[in-house]
This record gives C-alpha cells, structure tokens and sequence, in this order.
C-alpha cells in the first residue's frame, strides 16, 4: 500500500509571500524520512504554486517515486519529458478553481488522448488519471492506454451517505482491476475518512496532501507522514 503525499501546500505558502521558503523539497525530503512512497506535485498552468525549479530538483533529490499531476496540454507534456517523473496522472484543469475540481471526464476530451498517452510512456513514464468513481470512465481510461486510474474520492469524503460513496467506490475499483488497470485513490482524504477505503483491496495506493500538510504544522511533517502510514499499515 503506498502513500504518495502531496507538497503543493508547502508551495503554496511559499508563494503567498513570494519567498525562498519554505521548500517543497524540503517537505519532500522531510516527509520520506516519515515514510512516504512517493511524492506528488500538480504543476499547473498558472504556477500558482509549484514551479518547473520544484520539479527539476525534485527528480534529483527524492528516491522515492515523483508523480506529477498536470493538464494534457502540449506544454506540460513537453515540461514532463524533460523532467520525466516516475509517473504522470493527467488531471483537468480549470482556471480560477481553487482545488481540482473533478475527474477528467474522458467522455468529453477533444484530444487524441491515446496518441498523447503513448508518446509520454514511450518516454519511460507510468501515465495514469484522475477519474470519477464511474465505469464508464474505467472503460475510457483503458481505451486510451493508462496504466493506473485515481479515483476520485472527493465526493465520498464530502457526503453523508459515506456506505453508499464506499460501495461505490469499491465498485469502480474491483473494474478497474478486472480490466489490468492500478487503483489509486485522493482528494481530501483524512486521517479520519480513509478507514473505510482501506478495506477496498484493489486500491493500493493513496495520494492526500492538505491533511497531512495541515497536521504538519503542529508535530511536524515527518510525523505527520508517518502517523498515516501507520494508519493505513493498522488496515493493510
Ligand atoms: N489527487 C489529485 C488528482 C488532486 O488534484 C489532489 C489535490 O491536489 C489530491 C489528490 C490531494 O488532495 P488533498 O490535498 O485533498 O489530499
């Protein structure tokens, strides 16, 4: 079970006063010594937080597996194969949102998405997306030759009907394994609401980022890391 664990916050603070500090690459320093699998990054379009400097010291600092969230836009591709991290989770991108807003709907992408995935693997990157907890988007998802999907968990740790969101979760992921895809799940996961989706055996990984950054203000990151790895070590 692997946690990859989002520093984009880290930049975000920095960003807010136009400083040096603090570093992400600190963070992601910090949060392997705490167990981390991997580390994630969203550069987006704006760089409103994390930068191209971020990601190009991070491909040679970390030794644990870099996964870089972006848009399927022409420019990040080429920043990506420049870059190459271990992996790329295609994610959509609106202006002016304040998280991401949603799964990439593969139901409606212009792009030959297939051609654009094959020519970033065909560059050593593992390419996987950011789906909604949907069937339809596995069949997609497959369709254009990911590797892993990320479900979407945004809605389930927003409702109240969380058995519901679980079942349907699980549902997604059990399809998305039958058809060879990696499961991967995030967004707004906390130290709480993941107990749940631990018992899904085909998610095998997890990428949360603003609980772990936000408990890391007060014990610190390399703690606040490995109190989820502990969590998620209880269940699996
Ligand atoms: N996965 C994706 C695709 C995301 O866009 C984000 C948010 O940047 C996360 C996971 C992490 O979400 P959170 O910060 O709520 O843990």
């Amino acid at each position: 079970m692997e946690l990859s664990v989002n520093i984009d916050h880290v930049a975000t603070v920095r960003e807010a006063r136009k400083e040096n500090f603090p570093d992400p690459v600190h963070a992601a320093v910090e949060a392997e010594l705490g167990g981390a699998d991997g580390i994630t990054v969203h550069l987006r379009s704006d760089r409103r937080h994390i930068k191209e400097r971020d990601l190009s010291v991070l491909r040679h600092v970390i030794r644990t597996d870099l996964n870089l969230e972006m848009a399927a836009t022409v420019e990040m591709a080429g920043i990506a194969s420049e870059a190459k991290p271990d992996r790329i989770t295609l994610v959509p991108e609106a202006p002016g949102e304040v998280t991401t807003q949603g799964g990439l709907n593969l139901m409606t992408v212009k792009q030959d998405l297939k051609a654009y995935i094959s020519d970033l693997k065909s560059k050593g990157m593992r390419v996987g997306i950011f789906i909604d907890p949907d069937a339809e988007q596995v069949k997609e998802a497959v369709r254009v030759g990911a590797g892993y999907v990320e479900i979407n968990t945004n809605e389930y740790t927003r409702t109240k009907r969380v058995k519901d969101e679980t079942i349907k979760i699980a549902r997604v992921a059990k399809a998305a394994r039958r058809e060879g895809l990696i499961v991967h799940a995030g967004h707004g996961i906390d130290y709480r609401n993941i107990l749940p989706l631990l018992h899904i055996q085909e998610i095998t990984g997890y990428s949360i980022g603003y609980a772990i950054i936000s408990r890391a203000l007060f014990v610190g990151l390399r703690q606040a890391v490995s109190e989820m790895k502990e969590i998620i070590k209880g269940v699996r």
